[in-house]
C-alpha cells in the first residue's frame, strides 16, 4: 500500500466508522474517527458544541482536527459527513490520503440513524432532514478519488474493494 492514509467520506450513516475499523484491522493500520478525536480534545460532545457555540464553531474545530490527524500516516480516517463542505478540508484530504466516498440510499441511511439522537443536524423530522441534507450535498462527495455504493455490500466486501482500489 503506497497511499499515506485512507480517508472515508460520505453522508451520515453510510458506514464510515464501521467500515473504517474493519479496513484498519485488515491493513494493520490505526483507525481514527475525526469526530471522536474532536470530542476527546475538546472534552465535550458534538451535540454540546452545536448547542453552546453553534455549527460554525464546530466546523472550525473539525477543520483543525482533520489537519492535525492527517499530519500522520498509516491510518484509516473516518470523517464527519459535513467535513467535505469546506474546500480546504477537501484539499487536505486529497493531499494526505486516498479519499473514498461511501454512498447509501436515503432509506438505508434513515434506517441506520433512526435510533441515534447524537446528530444535531438530524433533529426534528428525520425523513425530511435526511432528504433535504442529501439534496443539498448531492455533489459534495464527488471530489473523492473513488466512490462505493454500499447498498448491497457487506463490510468485508466494502473493505476488499477499498483495498483493491487503493493499491
Ligand atoms: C455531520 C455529521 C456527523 C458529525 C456532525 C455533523 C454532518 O458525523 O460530524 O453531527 O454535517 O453531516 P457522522 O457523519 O459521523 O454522523
Amino acid at each position: 500500500m503506497t497511499v499515506r492514509n485512507i480517508v472515508l467520506v460520505g453522508f451520515m450513516g453510510t458506514g464510515k466508522s464501521t467500515v473504517g475499523k474493519k479496513l484498519a484491522e485488515r491493513l494493520g493500520w490505526s483507525f481514527c474517527d475525526s469526530d471522536a478525536v474532536l470530542e476527546e480534545v475538546q472534552q465535550t460532545s458534538i451535540p454540546e458544541i452545536f448547542r453552546d457555540y453553534g455549527e460554525a464553531r464546530f466546523r472550525a474545530l473539525e477543520t483543525e482536527t482533520l489537519a492535525h490527524i492527517l499530519d500522520s500516516e498509516g491510518q484509516v480516517v473516518a470523517t464527519g459527513g459535513g467535513a467535505v463542505l469546506a474546500e480546504s478540508n477537501r484539499i487536505c484530504m486529497l493531499q494526505h490520503g486516498f479519499v473514498v466516498a461511501l454512498n447509501a440510499t436515503a432509506e438505508t441511511i434513515i434506517q441506520r440513524v433512526s435510533s441515534d439522537t447524537n446528530r444535531p443536524l438530524l433533529q426534528g423530522n428525520l425523513e425530511e432532514r435526511v432528504h433535504t441534507l442529501m439534496e443539498q450535498r448531492k455533489h459534495a462527495y464527488d471530489f473523492a478519488h473513488t466512490s462505493i455504493d454500499t447498498t448491497d455490500l457487506s463490510e468485508d466486501e466494502i473493505a476488499d474493494r477499498i483495498i483493491q482500489q487503493a493499491a
